[in-house]
């Protein structure tokens, strides 16, 4: 009898042959690859819909369709000219341990299941942990991203703060914060109207003197954000600031640090980011700033207890929860219960390396937007809107009309990937530069672009 879901050793080795075949040269060739490919994606993504097939085709057919027809047919995300949104990363290191991770497949929800696997990603945030400075007795847990990070938190802070009793409490955020914000808080159930949006400064940070007078019009102020990194503009709330408030109110402090919260590695993003420390929770996505995929955030807390007192839930058929603070059983301060070893594709690069090449890439990254700004400074017609306050910039070209035309004229050279965004009524252009592979090189080929685009506009 022969079970074609278990593969034999040679089987095993032929499926990662042959996937690694075509990944190889997939990855060496991101950087020839267009920014974006998705002329005509949508209509011939329709053309996929299939019912569900009773019979197989071959291996080497469905990879070559993935690699030749699918994967090309989108935004080069992975590659060194998407300076677009927030750019993910992808590090080979952590596509293994992936393969590892599924190939084990052990679980890791509930800690006896698998202690030094679950340890393992208890390590990773810990070491998140210490990366925002928080003291003993702090913790967190891995998410699939920053929204589900976000929604943590705020269920967290609801639990600790209010109890079940919490439709009149109000939450606060800048105009500037992350769309994800909102919608974490109205998933854990406050109603759009209990979501104060604070105006921002010339920095586009939060005003301090609007959120205190904000919380002095509201009876049961509750919340407020800070954020370290906006998707917008990337600026910093001062977080000090926020701190003092959030402790003379009694309020959750909370940092959105999804793209930000990395930064705290270099020297500049600890200068950016003073009172980061001070919140009760910080989101950080390693899918981001850390060069992971896409798949991988975190939520670290000043107070352990927060997370297992919110989502600790009791079933007989569960093996024993651990009764140790150094402990952790996911599934206790988590709203999941089976999910995938995640930790390990952040464990092991950390492992390989170390930390410090990811603090070179920072920093790197840190240079080039310097770069970038001070060079687009030189171009005649150009103004910075937002100046870098960690790897974003964002600026215009005289008219609002004038700057979509430039937009699309540098992003149809297809060697850089920049995405707009709109601030009071003015139309941006944003360069984000956090993807592990964009040098030097790429961002001197993207001003070119630039360069080329304002002149065929003048
Ligand atoms: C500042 C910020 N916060 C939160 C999020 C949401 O994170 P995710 O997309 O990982 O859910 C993002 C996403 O880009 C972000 O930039």
């Amino acid at each position: 009898m022969t079970y074609p879901l278990e593969p034999d050793a040679n089987e095993m080795r032929r499926l990662v042959d042959e996937a690694m075949r075509r990944i190889v040269p997939h990855i060496e060739s991101l950087p020839s690859q267009p920014s974006t490919n998705t002329d005509g994606a949508i209509e011939y993504a329709r053309t996929l819909i299939e019912p569900l097939p009773h019979r197989g085709e071959s291996y080497e057919k469905i990879l070559d369709d993935l690699f030749n027809e699918y994967v090309p047919r989108s935004f080069n995300a992975a590659g060194p000219g998407y300076l677009a949104y927030i750019p993910g990363g992808g590090i080979f290191y952590a596509a293994v341990a992936d393969l590892i991770a599924d190939a084990v497949n052990r679980y890791v929800g509930v800690f006896a299941a698998a202690p030094a696997l679950a340890q393992i990603e208890a390590n990773v945030v810990r070491w998140f942990c210490e990366i925002v400075g928080y003291p003993r007795g702090s913790g967190g847990v891995l998410t699939t991203g920053g929204s589900l990070a976000n929604f943590t938190a705020i269920i967290a802070a609801r639990k600790t703060l209010l109890g079940d009793d919490f439709m009149n409490a109000t939450l606060y955020c800048s105009s500037e914060v992350h769309h994800s914000f909102q919608k974490a808080a109205n998933l854990a159930g406050f109603p759009h109207a209990n979501v104060r949006e604070i105006p921002v400064d010339e920095k586009f940070r939060m005003r301090i003197d609007e959120l205190e007078a904000a919380i002095a019009r509201d009876a049961r102020p509750f919340f407020v954000v800070g954020s370290a990194g906006t998707t917008n503009t990337g600026a910093v709330d001062d977080l000090e600031a926020i701190a003092r408030i959030a402790t003379k109110y009694k309020m959750w402090f909370h940092v959105d640090g999804a793209y930000g919260a990395f930064f705290m590695l270099t020297e500049r993003g600890r200068n950016a980011m003073r009172g980061i420390e001070l919140a009760d929770s910080v989101i950080l996505d390693p899918h981001k700033t850390l060069f992971q995929p896409y798949g991988t955030g975190a939520v670290v807390v000043r107070d352990a207890t927060t997370l297992r007192r919110a989502f600790s839930s009791h079933a007989d058929y569960l093996p024993d929860m651990q009764q140790e603070e150094e402990l952790v059983d996911f599934c206790e301060i988590s709203p999941e219960l089976s999910r995938d070893f995640r930790g390990l594709r952040v464990w092991l690069p950390i492992k390989l390396f170390g930390i410090e090449p990811f603090i070179e890439q920072l920093d790197e990254k840190l240079d080039l937007i310097e770069l970038v700004t001070e060079e687009l400074r030189k171009i005649e017609g150009i103004e910075i809107v937002a100046e870098p306050q960690l790897t974003i910039t964002a600026f215009r070209f005289r008219s609002n009309e004038e700057t979509r035309e430039l937009l699309e004229r540098i992003n149809a050279k297809k060697r850089v990937m920049l995405t707009p965004t709109v601030y009071n009524g003015q139309f941006l252009i944003r360069v984000c530069i956090v993807s592990l592979r964009t040098h030097r090189d790429r961002i001197e080929e993207g001003l070119e672009d630039i360069r080329e685009a304002v002149k065929s506009l003048s």
